[in-house]
């Protein structure tokens, strides 16, 4: 049986350990067809390296989505590996220390503004340099946590990710008549290396092992790398601009 992303090309950021959102993704979307070329930030030897771990090898690509060389640039380097796009995943986020966890009242502009501008103001300045590459019917997904409420600990990283939840609404008007979808997945909490940074973030984690209906597995992406997967598949043609949770059921129950 044909794979669900078989043919597809498929451009995936954000893996910087095998625990990474990005390198389920990656994983998942390989077993199921796709041709996948990836992005590093900072410490490439070490993406590199990751990268090694996929069932299949794949090239990776520099990417600071703050530096606008690299996002002038990227069209050009993926092209040299694929002729086209069929789907992007958006899977950063960053916010300095005084962002997490301290009280925030706290929290000085230039940091918020730097976790704004890698969290949310990034999807659209991705979205805008791949572009040129997207073809009819393409789909780009991004990683949310739900921000529609307060969350412990989160503080400036939820009003990065309420901006972003707008963002995607924002791209899903402007990019809908070029056929191009534009969604999130809200993923509970998995245990990688941007959820370790979050001091506090442990107290959400045993609850929603508690009161998510389905349960849910701290150390296990998988759930969340095939549901970016299904998005990226043409199973969903007629879903923009929305959120797709993915988190055990926790944000449908109070109690
Ligand atoms: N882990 C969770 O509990 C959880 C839950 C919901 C949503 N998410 C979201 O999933 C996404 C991936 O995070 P993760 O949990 O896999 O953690 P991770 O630490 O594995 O990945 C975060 C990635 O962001 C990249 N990044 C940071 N600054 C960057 C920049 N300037 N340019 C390019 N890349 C940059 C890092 O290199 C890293 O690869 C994030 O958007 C995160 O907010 C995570």
């Amino acid at each position: 049986m044909a794979g669900l992303l078989e043919g597809k090309r498929l451009l995936v950021t954000g893996i910087i350990t095998d625990a990474s959102i990005g390198f389920s993704v990656a994983r998942i979307a390989q077993e199921q067809g796709a041709e996948v070329v990836l992005t590093g930030f900072g410490r490439m030897s070490l993406v590199q390296r990751i990268a090694q771990r996929l069932p299949k090898p794949a090239p990776v690509i520099e990417l600071d989505v703050t530096n606008s060389e690299h996002l002038d640039t990227l069209a050009d380097k993926v092209s040299e590996h694929v002729d086209g796009l069929d789907g992007v995943v958006h899977s950063i986020a960053f916010a300095p220390p005084s962002c997490l966890g301290n009280p925030f009242l706290d929290a000085p502009w230039e940091d918020v503004s730097a976790a704004v501008q890698v969290s949310a103001y990034s999807f659209m300045s991705l979205s805008k340099a791949l572009l040129p590459l997207l073809r009819e019917g393409a789909s780009i997904v991004g990683m949310d946590f739900d921000a529609r409420q307060a969350w412990p600990a989160y503080n400036w990283m939820g009003v990065a990710k309420a901006g972003l939840e707008s963002v995607t609404r924002y791209l899903a008007r402007e990019l809908g008549p070029k056929q191009v979808r534009v969604n999130l997945v809200a993923a509970g909490p998995v245990r990688t290396m941007a959820a370790k940074s979050i001091p506090g973030f442990k107290d959400l984690e045993d609850q929603w092992s508690v009161r998510a209906p389905l349960g849910w597995k701290l150390e296990d992406s998988e759930p969340v790398g095939k549901s970016v997967c299904a998005l990226l598949s043409d199973w969903l043609p007629a879903t923009t601009g929305s959120m797709v949770m993915v988190d055990g059921g926790f944000h449908a129950v109070g109690m």
